[in-house]
Formats: structure tokens, sequence, C-alpha cells
């Protein structure tokens, strides 16, 4: 029976809809935006707005699983259209920041705290993949590397144990035919603890160009992070950032090595895969940058 993939055009969802597809698996990739959307030949695609139930009832139709990103809006309708749907069993792509002890007062902890629990309560079988920060979040360095531009930081020595996109992906296909971990909430965190500094000089060698850093005041860096997502996120991962910063290194976890048996892809990896990514931009807005985007797990 089907899968349903939300956030199909995202760094984790992609490759969902990817390893479905080439194990021969039914899959509809979904997205607010499907005209967006870049999916392999003959995989089904459908609207989706987790905002807007109206949209969830086509999106549902035959769909036994679901792999979801977290959307706190509608999540409550979500859950009983997929209920009233015949869902058996969800895959969420959820957030390390549920484990903090403030997890429900910190707006990126609870956003994704407020997903896991109505998924919880309605009886549904659940995976939690609750993911520390994506390698792909550099993604927001590439229009000023593209252009030569240092990258201002204000907390350069924060210490985070990256995850690569894919992943997680082969985390939740694992879950979703039917392996470890189906059923249950995992912490994914990369191999590594790298800094923010460390991640940026492993891009430069990659990319073979220099890349300044300069460190800016926590207030320079809240206007810049605010004109690409809510103030509530800012101030977050402003913290989180400041927390990770003491000198110690990330937490690391062994869910990937444990559940998957191999080392987990590394951040060079995600950027050598990326490099094209960060090629010389053109002079121009950066590319519009969401509200889900962050550096936070
Ligand atoms: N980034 C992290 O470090 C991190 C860490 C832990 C957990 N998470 C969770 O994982 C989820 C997804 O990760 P992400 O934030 O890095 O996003 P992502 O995987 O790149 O994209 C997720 C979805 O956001 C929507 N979106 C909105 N504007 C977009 C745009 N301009 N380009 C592409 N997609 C856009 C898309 O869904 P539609 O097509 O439906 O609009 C997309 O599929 C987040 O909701 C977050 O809570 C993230």
């Amino acid at each position: 029976m089907t899968v349903l993939v939300t956030g199909a055009r995202g760094q984790v969802g992609r490759g969902v809809v990817r390893r479905l597809h080439a194990a021969g698996l039914p899959v509809r990739a979904a997205s607010a935006r499907p005209g967006e959307l870049s999916v392999p030949a003959g995989v089904e695609s459908v609207e989706l707005a987790l905002g807007r139930p109206e949209t969830f009832a086509a999106a549902l139709s035959g769909v036994r699983q679901v792999f979801l990103y977290p959307e706190p809006s509608g999540v409550d309708a979500f859950v009983g259209a997929a209920r009233a749907a015949g869902v058996e069993h969800v895959v969420l792509l959820s957030s390390a920041a549920v484990l903090s002890e403030a997890a429900a007062e910190d707006p990126l902890g609870s956003h994704n705290l407020r997903v896991e629990q109505a998924l919880l309560a309605s009886g549904l079988s659940c995976t939690l993949l609750r993911a520390d920060s994506f390698a792909s979040n550099a993604l927001a360095w590439a229009h000023p590397i593209g252009r030569g531009l240092p990258i201002e930081l204000p907390y350069p020595e924060a210490a985070l144990a990256v995850v690569h996109p894919e992943d997680l992906a082969e985390l939740a296909f694992a879950a979703l035919t039917g392996r470890e971990p189906r059923g249950r909430a995992v912490t994914v965190t990369g191999g590594e603890s790298l800094t923010l500094r460390r991640q940026l000089a492993v891009l430069a060698e990659v990319l073979g160009r220099e890349i300044p850093v300069e460190t800016i005041g926590r207030a320079a860096a809240a206007e810049q992070l605010g004109r690409h997502m809510p103030a509530a996120f800012v101030e977050s991962l402003l913290t989180y950032w400041a927390a990770a910063s003491g000198g110690a290194p990330a937490a690391l976890g062994d869910t990937t090595r444990t559940l998957l048996g191999r080392p987990e892809r590394t951040f060079r990896q995600w950027a050598v895969e990326h490099a094209g990514e960060f090629a010389a931009h053109r002079p121009g807005p950066p590319a519009q940058p969401r509200a889900g985007i962050t550096s936070a797990p």
C-alpha cells in the first residue's frame, strides 16, 4: 500500500521518495508546492499543505504509512484524517531539541514536541527520528560563499554533531520497510563533533577557496537570522549555539552505526556531494529561506 512522503522536496524527504521508489514500493510525494517537486519518473505527486486540512483527503487516499515532517499547525486534523484513511504507521522527522528539559518552553523544541505528542496520542504506530542539526543547514552559507563574502557568526565555536540528511532518509526507509527503528523514538546524530568554524574549514578545503569567518554580536546575528526565520526560532537557535560553545564536543549517538551497521556519513562527504551548490552566485538576493530551516536540532 502507498507510502505518503510529506516534505518531498526537502533534504530528507527526497531521499525517502528515491529509496521507496527504487525498492518498487508505491510512493506518493507530497508538497505544499507540488509544481516545484522533482521526483523520479513514475512517482505520483500530490498537493499537501499541513496547515490546510482540505488537502488531506486526496493525499491520504489509499495510504498506509506516512513520512511526516513536523508542522504543528493542523497536526490534529492531519492525524484524524490519517486514521480515517486507514494509515497504520507514521515516521516523524523530529528533532533532538525535544530532549531538552526546557523543550516545552523552547520554540524549536515545542514545535516538534507538539507533533510528537499528537502522534503518540493518536494510537498510530510511530517512529520518531529525533535528529541533530542537518549538514544541509550549511546551504544557508551558499550565497555569501558564492560571492566571496565572509561568513558572519555569533558563535563560531558552537560544536554540533551534524547529521547527513541521507542517513535520516535511510533510517526512515528502514522503518517504513518494517525494520529497526520502526515503532521507536531514536536520537540521530552525525559521527563527529564539528564546530561551525570547522564546518566552514571543511567546506573551504572541498571548494578549494578561502572562506573568511567573522564573529559578530548576538543582536546583529538575530537581525540577520530574523530575515529568514520567525523571531522565536531565532532566539532558540542562538541560545542553542551559545550553549554549544563551551568548548565541550557535541554528544554523539550511535543510532546510525547500530541500526544501519555502518559509520555515519560525514560532513565532508555532504560538502563534496553539494559543492556545486556553493558555486559563484550572481549578485542578487539570497534564495528564499523557509521558516523551518534552522541549524538547531
Ligand atoms: N534543519 C535542521 O537542522 C533540523 C534538525 C532537526 C529536525 N529538523 C526538522 O526537519 C524538518 C525539515 O528540515 P529542514 O528544515 O532542513 O527543511 P527541508 O528538509 O529542506 O525542507 C522541508 C520542507 O520544507 C518546505 N519548504 C518550505 N520552503 C521551502 C523552500 N524554499 N525550499 C525547499 N523546501 C521548502 C518543503 O515542504 P513543502 O514542499 O511542503 O513546502 C520542504 O519539503 C524541519 O521541519 C525541522 O523541524 C530540522
